[in-house]
């Protein structure tokens, strides 16, 4: 028991020390993004299994996401742009998960897929520059 309590101390303490050399920004960034993983799994486990309250469900959430800017930059418009095009394919999941369409939202899955692919390789892009 008192190792275990030393092993829980001494893995917080690791925890404590990571999370305080990461800026906040990133943090935030890793969660948002973390999220958005789970969001489009589900979606594709919902299109799976064709279970529309389910499709609804993951597809609101991307939007919600889609649509937090805690994260942005607001003064680049390349990234600015991303971010839309993102919005755009989150509200057509939600428009097409809605009327019950399985290949609406099937496209509107990789629609979304692509987007994530697209703003990954810009914002990598621009890091290789710096
Ligand atoms: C408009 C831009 C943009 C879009 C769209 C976007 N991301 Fe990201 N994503 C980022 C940025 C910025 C980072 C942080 C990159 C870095 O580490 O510097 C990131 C990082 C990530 C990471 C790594 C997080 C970590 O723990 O290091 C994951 C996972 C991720 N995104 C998932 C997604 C998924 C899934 C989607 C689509 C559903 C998505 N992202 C759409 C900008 C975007």
């Amino acid at each position: 028991m008192k190792l275990l309590s030393l092993l829980t101390a001494a893995t917080l303490s690791v925890s404590a020390a990571k999370a305080q050399a990461a800026p906040t920004v990133d943090t935030n960034v890793k969660a948002l993004m973390r999220d958005k993983l789970t969001a489009a799994h589900g979606l594709l486990d919902a299109l799976a299994l064709e279970d529309y309250k389910k499709m609804e469900h993951f597809a609101s959430m991307l939007q919600d996401l889609s649509k937090a800017t805690t994260w942005s930059k607001p003064d680049s418009p390349d990234f600015q742009f991303y971010s839309k095009s993102f919005q755009n394919a989150a509200a057509y999941v939600v428009e097409q998960a809605k009327a019950h369409n399985l290949e609406g939202v099937t496209v509107g899955y990789v629609r979304v897929s692509l987007e994530c692919v697209q703003c990954h390789k810009f914002v990598r892009s621009q890091a290789s520059k710096h």
